[in-house]
């Protein structure tokens, strides 16, 4: 009996230990990502070192004033190497999470990611895993309603605090990345522009979804429809956080049957910041089966002959120049895609 207590009591300490080293293994490591600017000792390192954790008690306007701000001195001064945003927009479980996984592994400093699920949502990534706590305050979104914008912008804000981040990217569960990350990385670091293509569409669902209430901030002639699945840089990611001017005409004018994230991005920043925008996506979807819903893909869908022709069949105009690589996500893709994806996606990347 006592005997196994002290093997008990033993294997209690070492427990503990073991968490406890844990602890302070992330606690260090937390600090030296805030320190990674330690260098310079202006009181500006202040605002460029991220916030450690992610959970602030800050409200919609609080946290869009404060992530507005931009560092406005040109130069060089402050090193720091840019970061891609990924900013998760979900309904609650992200199941393709492992390609993800597979995706970041081994480029730690130059991405960070952020998630939007529904309050209450508590979701069980290990320690491990580079989705662990990167859970943002969030509030109920409804489809097509105002809230789903606010949930981007709330996505967009957070990661502006992190002065190191310069394109961010949304995405849903149901996307998946097409290239490897060095690709995606270099793509969207030198792009010279944002990847949105806001288009003037005739009828019911493109200008009959347009209110005059709108006017005079935005004419019909200015009424833009795009896809709600953004990439953007630095710049046009603080045009749409810091928006007070046309955020309260889409609030009012645009209900179903007229959809928020369809419209009030890219006609305000086809307004605002037209020559920034590449006008494309690089985020494929195929519209082919039917027109008022993307394709769904599962298991059965995915091959290499499938791979092939959704990674490279495709050509568009990247910095002036023709290129083939045209998408680096894509989307819709179902829990069940996950092991054919694992298995033969890597291949392509
Ligand atoms: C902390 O960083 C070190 C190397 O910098 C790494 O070996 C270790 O696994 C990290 N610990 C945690 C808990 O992330
Ligand atoms: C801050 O660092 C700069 C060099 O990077 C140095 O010239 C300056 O004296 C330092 N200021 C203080 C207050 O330490
Ligand atoms: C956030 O808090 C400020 C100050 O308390 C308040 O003025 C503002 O209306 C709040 N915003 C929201 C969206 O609740
Ligand atoms: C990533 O993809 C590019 C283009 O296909 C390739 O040249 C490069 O070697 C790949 N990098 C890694 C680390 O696999
Ligand atoms: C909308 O813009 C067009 C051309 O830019 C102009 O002719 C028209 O008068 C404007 N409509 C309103 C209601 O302001
Ligand atoms: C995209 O369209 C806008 C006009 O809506 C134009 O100003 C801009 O130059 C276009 N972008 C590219 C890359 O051609």
């Amino acid at each position: 009996m006592y005997l196994q207590m002290k093997i008990l009591y033993f294997l209690l300490c070492f427990l503990l230990l073991n968490v406890g080293v844990r602890i302070l293994q992330t606690r260090r490591n937390f600090s030296n990502n805030n320190n990674n600017e330690g260098k310079d000792n202006t009181s500006l390192s202040n605002m460029i070192n991220p916030i450690s954790t992610l959970l602030h008690q800050m409200n919609d306007t609080q946290l869009f004033w404060k992530s507005s701000f931009t560092p406005r001195i040109k130069g060089n001064q402050i090193h720091r190497t840019p970061k891609i945003a990924f900013l998760f927009l979900t309904q609650g479980p992200l199941p393709l999470h492992p390609l993800w996984e597979k995706f970041f592994k081994g480029h730690q400093s130059l991405y960070s990611i952020y998630i939007h699920s529904p309050p209450g949502y508590v979701p069980d990534f290990p320690f491990s895993s580079p989705f662990y706590q990167r859970q943002i305050p969030s509030q109920v979104t409804k489809w097509g309603e105002i809230s789903l914008c606010d949930a981007e912008r709330r996505l967009l804000a957070n990661a502006l605090l992190d002065i190191s981040s310069e394109r961010f990217v949304l995405l849903s569960e149901s996307c998946i990345p097409l290239r490897n990350f060095t690709t995606v990385y270099n793509y969207l670091i030198e792009s010279r522009h944002s990847f949105l293509y806001p288009y003037d569409e005739q009828g019911p669902f493109g200008r009959g979804r347009y209110n005059p209430g709108m006017l005079p901030e935005v004419n019909i002639s200015e009424w833009r429809k795009g896809s709600q699945w953004f990439e953007v840089n630095r710049e046009v990611a603080i045009e749409i956080v810091k928006d007070t001017k046309y955020y309260p005409k889409f609030e009012k004018f645009c209900k179903p049957r007229c959809y928020n994230d369809e419209h009030y991005f890219p006609t305000m920043l086809y307004i605002e910041k037209p020559n920034l925008l590449a006008n494309r996506s690089i985020t494929y979807v195929d519209w082919s089966r039917s027109s008022s819903h993307p394709a769904t893909f599962g298991g059965n869908d995915i091959s290499d002959e499938f791979l092939k022709k959704i990674v490279d069949e495709h050509v568009c105009e990247y910095n002036g120049k023709t290129t083939h690589i045209c998408f680096l996500f894509a989307r819709k893709f179902t829990p069940d895609s996950l092991d054919q994806l694992l298995h033969l996606l890597p291949e392509h990347w």
